[in-house]
């Protein structure tokens, strides 16, 4: 594992300023990763439920926070999906909690450790976020039907060339499986010659993980227990990389509002500087969205 280089934190200042860290007071970071939003929180004298469902994180975060002698706050750590974030709070005593941070997708160490299949450079077809899960991306890639293919690049990659991938994909498939991923990102690339700044398979590959971690009903579900979580004017702040994603955290902060549940405090979301983008170019589709609990 790359101690080194696990995570650049994303709008790591935004979080804590809108968080408004007091020390003594309880926080669940429900996205651990690298733990650079924990520490931060950590540092400023908060205590921290930290949740992730990879083991990496909490090894990694385990071995660098005891390196560190200014953490003022204690961090206790959960591994499991934030699906559960009630059950995981409930048994760590975190509930009536003051702020709580989802910061969503994949870690930098995820992305770039190819055998876990997210990235273009070789590696399985794999793309879980816990070896728990039984689906790969190759499962989905050599077991759906064309439309099924077509559904799912639609759907959860907003493709254009949805139906000439999934054509392309299901041909090559009768002649041999797929089992990396850059033998998939070599087929996509073949038929969809669009230039661009991006590689032609980055929106069948983020379709194919939101699938394979059912992201989008993850999420769904685990907002409203986060919301349940808070104390009174308590805040939700939730990072998210994609539009679909987006949708789901706007969405659900709207009802919320009309319902009286709280209020918005991003009317629009907030975005990383300029400085931010140069500094680390994953920060690039970023959105940040808070909600204070009344
Ligand atoms: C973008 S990283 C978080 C980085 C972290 N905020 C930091 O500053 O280092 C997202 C992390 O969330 C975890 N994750 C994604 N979906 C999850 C889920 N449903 N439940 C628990 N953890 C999840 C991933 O394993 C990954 O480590």
């Amino acid at each position: 594992m790359d101690m080194n280089n696990y995570h650049t934190s994303v709008l790591l200042q935004e979080v804590i300023d809108n968080l408004d860290i007091k020390s003594g007071k309880k926080y669940i970071d429900a996205t651990l990763g690298g733990g650079g939003h924990t520490r931060e929180i950590l540092k400023k004298g908060g205590d921290v439920l930290g949740i992730d469902v990879d083991g990496d994180a909490h090894i990694f975060v385990e071995s660098e926070n005891e390196k560190s002698s200014s953490l003022k706050g204690t961090l206790t750590r959960a591994v499991g999906n934030f699906e559960r974030i009630d059950e995981l709070a409930k048994a760590n005593s975190y509930e009536n909690v003051d702020g709580i941070v989802f910061d969503l997708g994949v870690s930098g160490h995820q992305f770039d450790t190819a055998e876990r299949g997210f990235s273009f450079k070789s590696g399985p077809l794999d793309m879980r976020m816990s070896k728990a899960l039984g689906v790969t991306a190759a499962d989905l890639i050599n077991g759906l039907t064309r439309n099924e293919l077509v559904i799912l690049f639609e759907k959860f990659g907003e493709e254009p060339f949805a139906k000439k991938i999934a054509s392309a994909i299901t041909g090559r498939r009768h002649i041999r499986l797929f089992h990396t991923t850059d033998d998939l990102a070599d087929v996509i690339k073949r038929t969809v010659t669009h230039s661009g700044a991006t590689h032609p398979a980055t929106r069948v590959f983020q379709a194919l993980r939101i699938a394979v971690n059912d992201e989008m009903n993850v999420l769904k579900s685990a907002l409203p227990k986060a919301l349940e979580l808070l104390s009174s004017q308590g805040k939700i702040v939730v990072i998210t990389f994609h539009s679909l994603e987006d949708r789901i955290v706007k969405r659900q902060f709207e009802e919320w509002q009309e319902k009286e549940f709280g209020k918005i405090i991003t009317k629009k979301p907030i975005t990383p500087t300029k400085e931010e983008l140069q500094r680390n170019s994953r920060s690039r589709s970023a959105k940040l969205r808070v909600f204070e609990k009344k």
